[in-house]
């Protein structure tokens, strides 16, 4: 039942306490309208169907670095928001579809899928290495990606402790609102990732290996220059950003969900095969990244008399679209058997994940092998949650491994 009034659901976005189970506030903002207006000029979104229509609606942009450039001319100078203001993440076309296009050739199927026997490998490592009582996120969630990741990129992995904390610093740019220090902190995480892929592309000009780094060296000096060096730089940490807490954020939520629907895990562990489908579940029921923003580029008719003029803001409420009952019924139950899940938790259209194929296999593989190695595998504490309200995720999930 709807217990809340709709100034209490906006408002509780915005408190730490309210961002630790936003599903309540996301029901009644939803049941209010599909889209409605919240302050000066921002407009919410928070129906499937409106969120799926607007992400690929090619009317809609992104905030770029012209917008970066009126009110705050000196972003440059933060440079972990430089690092992510200069990605294909918050660029526009034409420039996005020709860094997406590099990005893309280089970051294919192919090289996604031959990443599956490192992940089993790394799986493999991580389990061995998992004490008998635990911080799931910390010993397991938090490794994975960023060893997959720095794999993929071609990083040595003696330094892929230095890149797990400089990755962490750098994602609080993707808040709306950060402190202080944590700018600071971005600003220094984004300077130290920058000096080091200078250093990297340096060396895979000199001599270019199989990895995807040297791919897109060779991408951005192609005849064309696809990339700039400088565009090379933001799009490389972007990929080491974009995808390490999202990532962890999915296996520590996943796991946390699998333990809480013991039926499911018991079905997963004998099935290998179900994996896909309850991926794609874990996504839908708690999505790892939960809202995204675009702009209106031309007055846009939302129906129902809503007009919206040039220059509004909309925040589309994934998490809340993936729990919309008219697309997914009975939605905050988990059920992996549902037909047709579409959770709209990679995005949509231009800037659909790159990184989603990657992403889906970490976790394919990550949890039928858990489940399977660690019969006992059990909750040993209370979980932590972040407050975060962009990236959801737990802080700290204490497990028993059984063993
Ligand atoms: C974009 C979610 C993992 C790389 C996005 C967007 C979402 C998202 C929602 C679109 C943002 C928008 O439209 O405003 C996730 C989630 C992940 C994940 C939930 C894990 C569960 C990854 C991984 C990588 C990656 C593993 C790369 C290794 C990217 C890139 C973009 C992106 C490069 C920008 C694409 C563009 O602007 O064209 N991701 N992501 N992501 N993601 Fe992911």
């Amino acid at each position: 039942g709807i217990d809340m009034d709709f100034d209490t659901a906006v408002g509780s976005l915005f408190q730490p306490e309210g961002r630790i189970d936003p599903y309540p506030a996301y029901d009644v903002l939803r049941a209010h309208a599909a889209a409605f207006p919240g302050m000066e000029n921002q407009w919410w979104v928070t129906s499937h169907a409106l969120v799926s229509r607007l992400l690929r609606d090619p009317s809609l942009r992104v905030a770029d670095k012209s917008d970066y450039d009126q009110f705050w001319p000196d972003w440059r100078d933060n440079r972990g928001v430089a690092s992510v203001v200069l990605s294909m993440l918050q660029t526009n076309p034409p420039d996005h579809s020709r860094m997406r296009r590099a990005a893309a050739a280089t970051f294919t199927a192919r090289r996604v899928a031959a990443m599956r026997d490192v992940i089993t490998a790394q799986v493999h490592e991580l389990i061995d290495e998992l004490p008998a009582e635990t911080d799931f996120v910390s010993s397991f969630a938090y490794p994975l990606p960023i060893a997959v990741i720095c794999a993929l990129l071609g990083i040595p992995e003696s330094e892929r402790h230095w890149f797990r904390q400089r990755a962490a610093d750098l994602t609080v740019v993707l808040e709306p609102i950060s402190s202080e220090e944590e700018m600071s902190r971005a600003d220094k995480a984004g300077r130290d990732l920058e000096d080091y892929f200078v250093g990297l592309v340096a060396d895979r000009q000199r001599s270019p290996g199989d990895d995807l780094t040297s791919a897109l060296v060779q991408a951005a000096g192609a005849e064309d220059a696809v990339l700039t060096g400088e565009e090379l730089l933001a799009n490389l940490v972007l990929l080491l950003v974009a995808g390490f807490e999202t990532t962890t954020n999915l296996l520590g939520t996943g796991l946390q969900v699998l333990l809480d629907h013991p039926r499911e895990a018991d079905r997963l562990r004998s099935d290998a095969e179900r994996a896909p489908a309850v991926v794609e579940e874990i996504l839908r029921y708690d999505s790892p990244v939960q809202l995204t923003s675009r702009f209106t580029t031309t007055p846009l008719d939302l129906g129902d008399g809503k007009h919206l003029g040039t220059g509004t803001m909309l925040t589309m409420l994934l998490g809340s679209a993936n729990r919309d009952p008219e697309r997914y019924p009975d939605p905050h139950r988990f059920d992996p058997d549902r037909p047709n899940i579409q959770p709209v938790s990679f995005g949509g259209g231009a800037h659909y994940c790159l990184g989603a194929p990657l992403a889906r296999l970490e976790a394919q593989v990550a949890f039928p092998l858990l489940l399977t190695r660690l019969p006992g595998l059990a909750l040993a504490g209370e979980p932590v949650r972040r407050d975060r309200l962009v990236l959801r995720g737990y802080a700290s999930l204490p497990i028993t491994t059984g063993a």
